[in-house]
């Protein structure tokens, strides 16, 4: 058992899709998260920036004695969790887009994923879709923008419709059934989304995936918090810290840091 605090970073304030899953499933356990703000969007950037950026995070999160790192970024992860695993001795869980459920579930034999460009151009994604989505047309739709205008706490605007009506279109033309979220910052768009999509349309993001993949690697590493105590949470953020406050609609405290 330990009460060390887990610990989870993304390029900014989407992330904290998975931490909320992370604090519904296991409400005893200590969390430190960390927004990159300052960086994003990490989706354009080189893989090295990626690493050199996800290594900064990771540094900051074990001085703060953390038991394990969730990246909470599929960019992050597709690019940097390899060689993150490599360096640092300690569990990392990653996320990845759902593509392995889609391509099971899907009846029209197409799905949509809507994702970074550093998540949709990796190796890692592009394995994953060649193992499980044989057959399986898959539509492929980097999310320019997107990212930025959640950050600016632009989410119910008109850009932002516009935006996705783009993207959404072309996959509508392909009778997609399944509509994958690639991107931790984009659940906050399924309420948008929602109004847009025809009901037999599905939306899938892995946030409760990975709180369930972090509970399975706590557990067997013995790592898991059994302590009664009030857990402690803690949000850090190098950006706008009032949009942190309102995605997480005041619910947990929250700090500016220049980390
Ligand atoms: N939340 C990140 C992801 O899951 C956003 C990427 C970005 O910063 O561009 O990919």
């Amino acid at each position: 058992m330990s009460t060390k605090p887990i610990g989870i970073f993304d390029s900014g304030i989407g992330g904290t899709s998975i931490f909320k899953e992370i604090h519904a499933l296991l409400p005893n356990e200590n969390c430190i998260y960390l927004a990159d703000s300052k960086n994003a969007p990490y989706g354009n950037k080189s893989k090295e920036h990626i690493i050199k950026l996800s290594i900064k995070n990771t540094e900051f999160l074990l001085k703060k004695e953390c038991k394990l790192i969730v990246v909470a970024c599929n960019t992050a992860t597709t690019n940097s969790i390899t060689y993150l695993r490599q360096h640092f001795h300690l569990p990392f869980i990653g996320i990845e887009p759902a593509i392995k459920p889609a391509a099971l579930k899907t009846k029209t034999k197409a799905v949509g994923i809507l994702a970074t460009k550093g998540t949709l151009s990796s190796q890692l994604f592009h394995k994953t879709t060649d193992l499980f989505a044989n057959g399986i047309k898959v539509i492929e739709q980097v999310g320019e923008g997107i990212v930025p205008l959640i950050e600016n706490g632009q989410l119910e605007t008109k850009e932002m419709y516009h935006l996705l009506e783009s993207y959404i279109n072309p996959m509508l033309e392909e009778n997609i059934d399944y509509l994958v979220l690639g991107c931790t910052h984009y659940p906050y768009l399924i309420p948008i989304l929602k109004k847009m999509l025809p009901e037999h349309i599905s939306i899938i993001d892995s946030g409760l995936a990975v709180a369930k993949q972090t509970q399975y690697i706590l557990a067997k590493n013995n790592l898991l918090n059994t302590s009664k105590d009030e857990p402690k949470i803690s949000l850090h953020s190098n950006g706008k810290v009032d949009v942190l406050n309102s995605i997480l609609e005041g619910k947990f405290s929250t700090e500016y840091l220049d980390f």
